[in-house]
């Protein structure tokens, strides 16, 4: 099934003690993909702004960071092959989606981000650094569930970002973010309390994979689900960041609420 996220046995080999980082010579090669997030931060905080502004310039730099080899690969980022890293560091996005992301971000200028989900923290970090350069006192905070973002450290040395580890959106229920990237469980049980615990009321909430087909076919249509019923339900402006060149992958949904 192409989806964006690591399968359950890949977690279960993370969670255990010896497979954390099995030798230091892998530990070395996530670094080095990790230098990757960090020079584009480092370009994102150097940039002029009609870089800043440019798609090309920006799904550039996203394939210079590189992708997360997720199953499936090949099928979910056709056309962006050569850009696929062999370690776990890197983003589970299409470059050209998560581009137009961040430039609708650039737009909407939010005070405070928050991203469910965050994996490695490549998003995370890039948004960071993003979003910093047209609000410098930004917000930026991301949880999971897992604890997977292990180079927090030097991304946060960078552009600070707030890392909840063990947390879910239920933790953050009442804090007010301007902008969400919703990108944990992809269930429609947890991508809709998702909504509701922080989505619901951002000026900017974004839902990843709600064009995901293989989501779909999940008990309520998964996400997807869930997008159909903001489309349907919740009021706002929509806009759907759908790039795949050839199939129902990924996809970023957007809820404008004034
Ligand atoms: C698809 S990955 C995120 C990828 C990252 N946002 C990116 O685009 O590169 C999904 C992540 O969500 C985390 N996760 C799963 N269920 C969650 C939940 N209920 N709340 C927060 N995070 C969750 C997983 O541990 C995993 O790291």
């Amino acid at each position: 099934m192409p989806d964006c996220g690591l399968r359950i046995a890949d977690r279960r080999s993370w969670n255990h003690k010896s497979r954390v980082i099995p030798h230091l010579a892998d530990l070395a090669a996530e670094r080095a993909d990790f230098a990757r997030v960090l020079g584009a931060m480092r370009q994102l905080q150097a940039a002029p702004f009609d870089a800043l502004r440019s798609l090309d310039w920006l799904v550039a730099l996203i394939r210079e960071v590189g992708l997360v080899p997720i199953p499936e690969a090949g099928a979910t980022y056709a056309g962006e092959e050569d850009f696929i890293n062999g370690t776990q560091q890197g983003l589970i996005q299409l470059p050209l989606e998560f581009a137009r992301w961040l430039l609708l971000l650039g737009e909407h200028r939010p005070a405070s981000y928050l991203e469910i989900g965050c994996f490695n923290g490549a998003t995370a970090s890039i948004a960071a650094a993003y979003l910093r350069r047209f609000v410098p006192a930004a917000r930026v905070v991301t949880c999971d569930v897992f604890p997977a973002f292990i180079f927090h450290g030097e991304a946060n040395a960078l552009a600070p970002i707030e890392y909840a580890v063990g947390r879910t959106s239920f933790d953050f229920r009442g804090q007010p973010f301007e902008a969400v990237f919703i990108d944990g469980d992809h269930s429609f049980e947890w991508a809709w309390a998702d909504y509701v615990n922080v989505g619901r009321a951002a000026r900017v909430c974004a839902l990843h994979d709600v064009n995901n087909a293989p989501y779909g076919g999940m008990h309520l249509g998964g996400v997807c689900g869930v997008w159909d019923r903001i489309k349907a339900e919740e009021g706002g402006e929509f806009v759907e960041i759908f790039e795949h060149p050839s199939a129902e992958i990924m996809g970023i949904g957007v809820r404008l609420n004034g």
